[in-house]
C-alpha cells in the first residue's frame, strides 16, 4: 500500500500518517522530520534546509527529491509506505510518478486532510514535538502523560521553530500556492480521497481507515 498525505501545515498529516503506518506495518516517511533530524545533528543538509524552513518556504527540489527517492528505495519500503509532506509541488509529484513507473508501481491513495486556515493557526501554537523520536502532541487536544516529556521515548517536547504565528502564515501561503494544486493533480488520477480534518483525531483516523479498507 502506497499512500501520500495531503493537507495544509498542521492539518494532522503527521498524526494520521503514524496511525496508518502502525495499522499496516509500513513506514511513515516525513521529509520535514528528515530535515529536522539533520538540523539537530548539524549536518550540511540540515543547515541548508533550515534557511528555508525558518522562513516557511519549501526546501529546493534538488535537495528534497533525492532524499525522498533514497528513502523509499530502502528495504523496509518494499510493502509500501505513507508519505507525509512529500510531494509538495507538481514537479515533486511528477518525479515520484516517474520513479514508481520505472518499477511498474503506482500510488494507491492520496488522502487530503482538510482543515480551514483559522483552525490551523490555533493548532500550531499548541503543538509540541519530541526532539528525539518526532512524536507529536498538542497541549490541549493530545497532551502527553507527563507535561513536556515524550510518552514514547522520554525526551523533551519542544515548540518547533517554524510554528511561530508569522512563519505559520508564510507556510499557509506556500501551501495554497504550491501544494494545493496537487489536489486536482491526484483527483485527475482518480486516487484522491478527502477527509474532514476538523473532527476529533480518532474520528479522522476512522474516516481514513474506512477509505483504506
Ligand atoms: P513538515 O514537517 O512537513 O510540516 P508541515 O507540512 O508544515 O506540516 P506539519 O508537520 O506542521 O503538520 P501536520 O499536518 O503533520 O500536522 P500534525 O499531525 O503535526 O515541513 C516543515 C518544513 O520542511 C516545510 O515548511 C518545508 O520548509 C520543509 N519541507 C518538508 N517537506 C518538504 C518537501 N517535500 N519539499 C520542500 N520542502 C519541504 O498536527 C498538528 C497539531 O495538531 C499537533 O499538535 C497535533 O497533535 C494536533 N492535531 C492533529 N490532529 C488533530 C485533530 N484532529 N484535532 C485537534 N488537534 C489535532
Ligand atoms: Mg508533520
Amino acid at each position: 500500500m502506497k499512500i501520500i498525505m495531503l493537507g495544509a501545515p498542521g492539518a494532522g498529516k503527521g498524526t494520521q500518517a503514524k496511525v496508518i503506518a502502525e495499522k499496516f506495518g509500513i513506514p511513515s516517511i516525513s521529509t520535514g522530520d528528515i530535515f529536522r533530524a539533520n538540523i539537530k545533528n548539524g549536518t550540511e543538509l540540515g543547515m541548508e534546509a533550515k534557511k528555508y524552513m525558518d522562513q516557511g518556504l519549501l526546501v529546493p527540489d534538488e535537495l528534497t527529491v533525492k532524499i525522498l527517492l533514497d528513502r523509499v528505495a530502502k528495504e523496509d519500503c518494499k510493502d509500501g509506505y505513507v508519505l507525509d509532506g512529500f510531494p509538495r509541488n507538481i514537479p515533486q509529484a511528477q518525479v515520484l510518478d516517474k520513479a514508481l513507473e520505472e518499477q511498474n508501481e503506482k500510488l494507491d491513495f492520496a488522502i487530503d486532510v482538510e482543515v480551514p486556515d483559522e483552525d490551523i493557526i490555533r493548532r500550531m501554537s499548541g503543538r509540541r514535538a519530541c526532539a528525539g523520536c518526532g512524536a507529536t502532541y498538542h497541549v490541549e487536544h493530545i497532551p502527553p502523560k507527563k507535561e513536556g516529556i515524550c510518552d514514547t521515548c522520554g525526551q523533551e517536547l519542544v515548540l518547533r521553530d517554524d510554528d511561530k504565528p508569522e512563519t505559520v502564515k508564510n507556510r499557509l501561503d506556500v501551501y495554497h500556492k504550491q501544494t494545493q494544486p496537487l489536489i486536482d493533480f491526484y483527483e485527475a488520477k482518480g486516487i484522491l480521497k478527502t477527509v474532514d480534518g476538523t473532527m476529533d483525531m480518532k474520528e479522522v483516523s476512522a474516516a481514513i481507515a474506512a477509505i483504506l479498507q
